[in-house]
């Protein structure tokens, strides 16, 4: 959500700037702008509205040598993508220029005030009234003028700032949205994330919440934004390789990030399988006291979107299998409720970008009240996974394309992995936690198999693409991925999709099912089997077209369906993660015939870092 670069250096500003900024992209692509800066001279600010390839072109034609820079890829909050509302925004002087990344809660006051003082206000952004603030308070330094800003501001910031009049440093200050620097010989680089600085540097510092740093060519400062004491921080190294962010031969990150999947999951299992002994390794959770990990009586598991059915389906395998009772609350709502926690609560957050607002409120609530707390978090050193006591990396690496495919396929394998850990803990036999692990280190080839479906998919995506509704349905395990399935196609294909429990259909769904109204089922052959199939007879009836995924070798279903998509066998708690393959490339192919940008959907941004 908005993505944000900053650069000081011997280099040239712009060609590090852009970069990251096309890097940056899946956070926000309404608008787009850059400032860069040298000595003695005015500052050159350009935006444009759309995506960064239109402002990558508008600089072509000059020259762009200085080594100092500004910039951000927006997704508007407060007013509508215009290059008025596009950031850098600039004070009255033509001084300070800034990039922020988050939502100041109090612009209103404060615009009021500082209009009230005789600033001009050129935009609708909340953004702008930190320029001007910062102008109140700046004489010749501007750390201090921007320590002195932030004391009156309340919201959240991630805030790369430069001044004409000091311009021999950029500041950046960091609450509740994310900021990493990156330093190299003679350069610092400056972004939301760390998939910018790949290439560049692996040395890093991710900025916590709280701290400013102010960055000269060759040194830094963070200081703590309350108090103004210095804080020590040492840069960590990051592994990253360039081919983690390019598309490989690809069309789309989607594609190439759904057919990665076999790939993640040995990531994701590697070294935490102990497969003669039916154990789990999961070091993230071995730093606990064990005792509380066994003697924990519930399980809140939060998440937003897509996180939250991935938490659904570990939510059935955490009470099948280790036997713990289990709920899953969307961020969004647990915050704003009464939780009823105590000490043998835990409380699971899942997370790809490790950023989302609405999960990380949620956790920092029920940090407040005594609860464990845990993560399944696919950034590294994201705020989530450094915010709670414990928990497991998912290694699915960087996500490029907005919706999420190969992050989700994760968490449905670290709920594995954390529900052999903890079943084992109680009373999952060794036998069965043999079988599960056995299950799930197949999974690599069983999804390769599956994708060798993508020509049957792809198939039949042109021949559904023009159909207007979709019903998916699916039960127990499955249940989550008829959500999933819904909202793949909705926010990648813009088709109005529902996604319902197979036995709620006859409370409602059914009433809209038509010719016109196609449905996808999954139904694996598993305990629910029967019951999906006489859903499909009542569709059947109706004359709805149906999809159904089912699994290899049952040939029984020709006479009802339209269309099969055959998934191999494997262990019924495990069925999601394949299950979930088909309705990935079914939603990627069908935005793809329409014409769709399938990696960066209208609206959508990656990491949802406002409320
Ligand atoms: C859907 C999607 C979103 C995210 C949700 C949570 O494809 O990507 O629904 O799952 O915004 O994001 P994270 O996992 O980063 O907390």
């Amino acid at each position: 959500m908005c993505g944000i670069a900053g650069y000081i250096g011997d280099g040239v500003a712009k060609d590090y700037l852009i970069n990251a900024l096309k890097r940056l992209e899946y956070r926000g692509y309404d608008s787009a702008g850059i400032a860069v800066l040298e000595k003695g001279k005015e500052v050159r600010c350009v935006k444009k509205v759309g995506k960064i390839k239109e402002l990558d072109e508008s600089l072509k034609d000059e020259e762009w040598k200085e080594n100092v820079g500004i910039a951000h890829t927006r997704w508007a909050t407060h007013g509508i993508p215009s290059e008025k509302n596009a950031h850098p925004h600039f004070d009255c002087a033509g001084n300070i220029y800034l990039v922020h990344n988050g939502i100041i809660e109090n612009y209103k006051i404060l615009k009021s005030m500082l209009e009230k003082e005789g600033h001009i206000f050129r935009s609708n952004t909340d953004t702008e009234v930190l320029a001007h603030l910062i102008e109140k308070y700046f004489t010749d330094n501007l750390e201090e003028a921007v320590l002195n800003a932030l004391k009156h501001v309340e919201g959240a910031y991630a805030l790369v700032i430069i001044a004409k009049e000091d311009p021999d440093k950029i500041v950046v200050a960091k609450k509740s949205s994310p900021m990493v620097l990156g330093f190299a010989e003679g350069e610092t680089f400056i972004a939301s994330d760390s998939s910018a600085l790949v290439g560049y540097t692996d040395k890093v510092i991710y900025m916590d919440d709280g701290e400013m740093g102010v960055i000269t060519k060759d040194d830094y400062r963070i200081l703590s934004i309350e108090d103004s004491s210095e804080i020590e921080k040492k840069p960590d190294t990051i592994e990253m390789d360039l081919s983690d962010i390019q598309k490989n031969g690809f069309d789309y990150f989607l594609l190439k990030e759904i057919f990665e999947c076999p790939e993640v999951i040995r990531n994701s299992t590697r070294g935490r399988m102990i497969l003669e002994e039916g154990l789990a390794k999961l070091g993230g959770l071995e730093v606990l006291d064990q005792n509380r990990l066994r003697n924990i009586e519930r399980i809140i598991i939060i998440a937003c979107g897509s996180a939250s059915y991935a938490g659904m389906v570990g939510e059935y395998m955490l009470e099948e299998y280790a036997g713990i009772p289990v709920e899953v609350e969307l961020g969004s709502e647990f915050r704003y409720r009464k939780p009823i926690l105590d000490e043998n609560t835990a409380v699971l957050v899942v997370s790809q970008s490790g950023e989302t607002a609405d999960s990380l409120a949620s956790l920092l609530e029920a940090k407040r009240k005594g609860a464990l707390t845990l993560g399944i978090v696919n950034v590294v050193g994201s705020t989530i996974a450094r915010s709670t006591d414990a928990g497991v990396y998912n290694h699915a690496g960087p996500e490029i394309a907005v919706a999420s495919t190969k992050a989700f396929i994760s968490q449905m394998v670290v709920f594995a992995l954390v529900t052999v850990y903890l079943g084992r803990m109680r009373d999952m036999s060794v036998v069965t936690g043999k079988r599960i692990l056995a299950e799930i280190s197949k999974l690599p080839d069983l999804v390769d198999e599956v994708l060798k479906e993508n020509d049957n998919i792809r198939d039949l995506a042109k021949k559904y693409a023009g159909y207007e509704n979709f019903l998916y349905l699916g039960r127990k395990d499955n249940c989550p991925i008829a959500y999933e399935g819904a909202l793949k196609i909705k926010e990648i294909s813009y088709i109005h999709a529902e996604g319902y429990a197979g036995g709620e259909m006859k409370h409602g769904p059914i009433a809209m099912i038509d010719e016109n109204f196609p449905c996808v089922f999954i139904a694996p052959k598993d305990s629910v089997y029967d019951k999906m199939r006489s859903n499909m007879e009542e569709v059947k009836a109706r004359n709805g077209k149906i999809i159904a995924i089912t699994t290899k070798g049952n040939e029984e279903l020709s006479d009802i369906v339209s269309d099969t998509i055959h998934i191999p066998k494997t262990l019924e708690m495990l069925t999601p993660i394949l299950a979930c393959i088909p309705l990935y490339l079914f939603a990627a192919y069908v935005g793809i015939e329409k014409g769709l940008d399938v990696d960066k959907p209208r609206n959508l941004a990656k990491s949802v870092t406002v409320e």
